[in-house]
């Protein structure tokens, strides 16, 4: 079988710093947004990844050239209502849910005709959450069953909406504020808290946002403009990434890490909060703000003790991402742990709710199911030794990466298929692992 990875012995004990790969949101933003400013962008550290690739192929598409040199891409932008594009062109957003569903309020007053097509996991995740939206600022949008393909025509004359946004995705929020950017008037959003990092770029590209902040949603209102002005930007490192080392230095030995230079916005600090209910004592110094973001050194430690959690559902969105981790820690916990309305889960890169479940199950792990919260009993001594695949998961790189931390905490023998699926979001996932002195092995196989 292609691109498996063999893990058959934990890791040991290990005391190192580490750097990983830059945000994923944050880098494809800057591009996006770069696109549209007017002068030269540059953005260092981007991360280098499919989705992030395909970012930098989807603005190229649309008129718009860059160039790398060392560590910095050049965004060469024209300004707002600029892409210049033949009549009919084709974006492929590969895996990216993100990429896919912006380019859809980036492209909202584009004059000619755009396809945006994806990979298979992508292609069958729901797009009218984005579509309906955008339809109202007057752009003729078609779709199939509300998937990708997605069929868009953009309009001159877009006239401002009125939106809520109440799943807490982010990815819907900021498609309607690139729109919004276009629309002339203002534009009104009342959106489920959810990470901020694209009205974090508006606050430091100076694009007027008035923000007012209340416990569970956020009112923003975007005028639209003219020009907005191209920018300098470092991207720092992504705690979505963090999280696979932060997992794996709490569950194995007399062990400890730090992360440097990550991004520590508070709308994704989810997991921190959730793992330090849990006993985790991870720890945050070095913080400062770089281009409006917080950013800090974070120092993991192992923990021997850890507790089980009733987890609250308002950290949902915050740590959306990092769930499939949080539950391999509730799998070591001592106790029942809780989690509830986790519907998004299963409608991310793989169903990871229900891949979650048989997950746990086949590692010994008791789960209860109901609706979309589920209980997960946790054993404090859980130490395997059988035979453990892991295959059929959409190719989805968080569910691989996850596995891989499962095996070289937990022990047993396994082999965990679509190595190239890191590609997407983490391609020195496996490097990093090594250097911390884990056991993998692959050979390049036949099909
Ligand atoms: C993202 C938002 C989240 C997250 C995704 C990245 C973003 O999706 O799961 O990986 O960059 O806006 P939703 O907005 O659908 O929750």
């Amino acid at each position: 079988m292609p691109n498996s990875v063999i893990i058959n012995k934990k890791i040991k004990t290990f005391k190192k710093k580490i750097y990983v790969s830059s945000d994923k949101s944050l880098s494809i933003r800057c591009i996006l947004l770069a696109a549209q400013a007017i002068g030269v962008s540059k953005v260092s550290n981007l991360l280098e990844s499919e989705d992030v690739l395909n970012a930098l192929k989807a603005i190229k598409k649309l008129g718009i050239n860059y160039s790398k040199k060392k560590n910095i891409y050049k965004i060469y932008g024209f300004g707002l209502n600029s892409f210049d594009t033949k009549k009919k062109i084709t974006i492929n957003a590969g895996n990216s849910g993100t990429l896919g569903r912006l380019l859809i309020g980036l492209c909202a007053r584009s004059k000619n005709k755009i396809t945006i097509i994806g990979d298979k996991s992508l292609s069958r995740r729901d797009f009218s959450r984005v579509t309906n939206p955008i339809k109202n600022f007057g752009t003729k949008i078609n779709s199939k069953k509300n998937c990708l393909p997605v069929y868009i025509e953009g309009t001159e004359f877009l006239r401002p909406i009125n939106y809520i946004e109440n799943k807490g995705s982010a990815q819907c929020k900021s498609a309607v504020m690139l729109a919004a950017l276009n629309a002339p008037g203002i534009t009104k959003i009342k959106a489920k808290k959810s990470r901020n990092h694209t009205e974090l770029l508006f606050k430091y590209l100076k694009i007027p946002i008035k923000i007012k902040s209340n416990k569970n949603f956020d009112e923003i209102e975007i005028k639209g403009l003219n020009e907005f002005k191209s920018f300098n930007y470092e991207v720092p490192g992504d705690i979505s990434s963090s999280a696979f080392f932060i997992v794996l230095t709490l569950l194995s030995k007399k062990s400890n890490l730090i992360i440097k230079k990550v991004n520590i916005n508070k709308t994704r600090l989810g997991i921190v909060k959730i793992l330090n209910k849990m006993n985790a004592k991870i720890k945050f110094f070095n913080k400062r703000i770089y281009n409006g973001e917080e950013i800090s050194d974070i120092y993991i430690k192992s923990a021997n003790n850890l507790k089980s959690i009733n987890c609250p559902a308002n950290l949902n969105s915050s740590a959306i991402d990092e769930f499939l981790v949080i539950f391999l820690v509730a799998a070591r916990a001592k106790g029942i742990s809780t989690f509830k309305k986790l519907n998004e889960l299963n409608k991310k890169e793989s169903p990871r709710l229900d891949i979650s479940i048989n997950f746990l199950k086949m590692i010994g792990i008791k789960v209860l199911k109901h609706n979309d919260n589920i209980k997960i009993y946790g054993n404090p001594n859980l130490d395997l030794k059988g035979n453990y695949y892991v295959k059929n998961f959409f190719k989805d790189h968080r569910v691989f990466m996850m596995s891989c931390i499962a095996a070289l905490v937990f022990g047993g023998n396994w082999k965990i298929y679509d190595r190239d699926s890191i590609n997407t979001s983490f391609p020195k996932f496996l490097t990093i692992l090594k250097t911390l002195g884990a056991r993998i092995f692959w050979k390049k196989e036949k099909i």
